[in-house]
């Protein structure tokens, strides 16, 4: 039996120590910090990778990484090095997810279908080009911004505010020392996730997030108000599209270029035209996407990590899926995603509902009590035996808990029922 240490605090990474407690071949799960929600939480940061190691190799542990920034800081070379267990990219394979300008780069001498763009450095050259391009167009900060430093702009008066963040203001400090001005891709947007091993990728099950704030997608970005999964959008043939066409692709490239990617491989997809264009790679699960997706899945998620790290997956069955479909809706404090109150009181959490899980992220435990810590809050996730039960299973039990500032969206799944 193996003690897993799953690094983060939250819903995702409720979600993947969920499951992989599951598993027989695993002993305790830990995780560092984690939340309201698990248990045996270790008092580390997530970014703390000396004193992360440190548990790990007391208890050798393995461990698994649900955020970029702890793999963006090399958690996984250093974990190597030391001759410690560990699941994911490392931070030069991180790079897809990292830097949007390498990425972009990546893409285009390798072929696959992204958004045309130019990268600048420069305000003056880069408001130039403004002018002499179609709107809407899309202004992106390089590095990691928590989901912030992307602006659709829809004339050249916004595009030059929105380079003047970026490159005269540094609202995103060096993430925005260069930037990518690329073309708006209007179509319907996906999250396509696979697992690699460094030589070859398999598939996860399909997902849809719904980013904004507000119902029917308005509003600002945040990291993700709820997914549902599987998702109508990406059906089998498209699905094998961008198997082959991004992520087998990616996988291949990043091999030949002395780069091997291993973990998780998240590809941000917009269909257009029958196409899939890659907004964007994370190099790691989606949050929130990942809870439905675990709630779906049959094998041994354990199984799946080992093969990743060993760079067996090519000899393993494809995983295994529930039927039925799964839905989280992400359960927010009011004011998120800027400013939101905490340590509000969360009652109607200690009711059960069959087929469905309750996933933390922002709660912490004080004594019997669970408080809110955070913007995104909790995870109810159902499972129904159609998008339709799965929705209405998931809203139920949303509706008995409570606290002062709850606020989540109304039509998580919707989109797929139009589809
Ligand atoms: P990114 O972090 O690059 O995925 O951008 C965040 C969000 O902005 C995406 O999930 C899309 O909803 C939107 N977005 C980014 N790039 C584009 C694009 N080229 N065309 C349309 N929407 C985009
Ligand atoms: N839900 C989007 C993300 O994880 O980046």
């Amino acid at each position: 039996m193996t003690d897993v240490l799953v690094v983060g605090s939250g819903g995702r990474e409720h979600a993947l120590g969920w499951k992989i407690a599951q598993s027989k071949k695993v002993g305790k799960v830990f995780y560092a910090p984690g939340n309201g929600g698990t248990s045996n939480n270790i008092s580390i940061p997530a970014d703390d990778i000396e004193n992360l190691a440190k548990f790990a190799s007391e208890k050798n542990c393995l461990a698994v990484v649900g955020p970029e920034v702890p793999l963006s800081i090399g958690i996984v070379d250093e974990f190597t090095k030391k001759g410690l267990r560990i699941f994911g990219p490392t931070k030069k394979a991180l790079q897809l997810e990292s830097s949007k300008v390498w990425a972009k780069n990546f893409m285009k001498r390798n072929k696959i279908l992204t958004a045309q763009f130019e990268i600048f450095d420069d305000a003056k050259k880069a408001k130039e080009y403004a002018k002499s391009v179609n709107f809407p167009l899309v202004v992106k900060a390089d590095g990691l911004a928590a989901g912030k430093g992307v602006i659709v702009c829809s004339d050249s008066n916004e595009a030059a505010s929105a380079i003047d963040k970026m490159l005269v203001e540094k609202s995103f400090g060096t993430a925005g020392s260069k930037i990518i001005l690329e073309e708006r891709i209007n179509g319907i947007e996906a999250s396509y996730i696979a697992l690699a091993d460094g030589a070859v990728a398999i598939p996860m099950a399909t997902s849809q997030d719904h980013k904004r704030i507000y119902d029917n997608d308005k509003g600002p970005n945040t990291g993700g108000m709820g997914a549902y999964s599987p998702t109508p959008v990406i059906g089998d043939s498209m699905a094998e599209q961008i198997q082959k066409n991004v992520i087998d692709k990616t996988v291949q490239s990043m091999k030949n270029e002395g780069i091997p990617f291993k973990g998780f491989l998240y590809a941000g997809i917009m269909l257009k035209d029958n196409k899939p264009y890659v907004l964007e790679f994370n190099a790691r699960m989606g949050d929130p996407e990942c809870q439905p997706i675990m709630m779906r899945m049959e094998s041994d998620l354990y199984d799946y990590i080992i093969a990743s790290m060993e760079g067996t997956l090519s000899k393993m069955p494809p995983i295994s899926w529930k039927k039925q479909s799964a839905v989280c809706v992400v359960l927010a404090s009011k004011g998120y995603p800027d400013s939101y109150p905490k340590n509000e009181e969360i009652l109607g959490l200690d009711t059960q509902d069959k087929d469905t899980f309750v996933f933390h992220a922002g709660t912490i435990r004080n004594n019997y009590k669970v408080l809110t810590s955070g913007g995104r809050v909790l995870g109810v996730t159902a499972l129904g035996d159609t998008l339709q039960s799965a929705i209405s299973n998931a809203y139920s039990r949303v509706e008995k808990i409570s606290w002062p500032a709850k606020y989540y969206r109304k039509d998580i799944g919707k989109k797929g029922l139009m589809s």
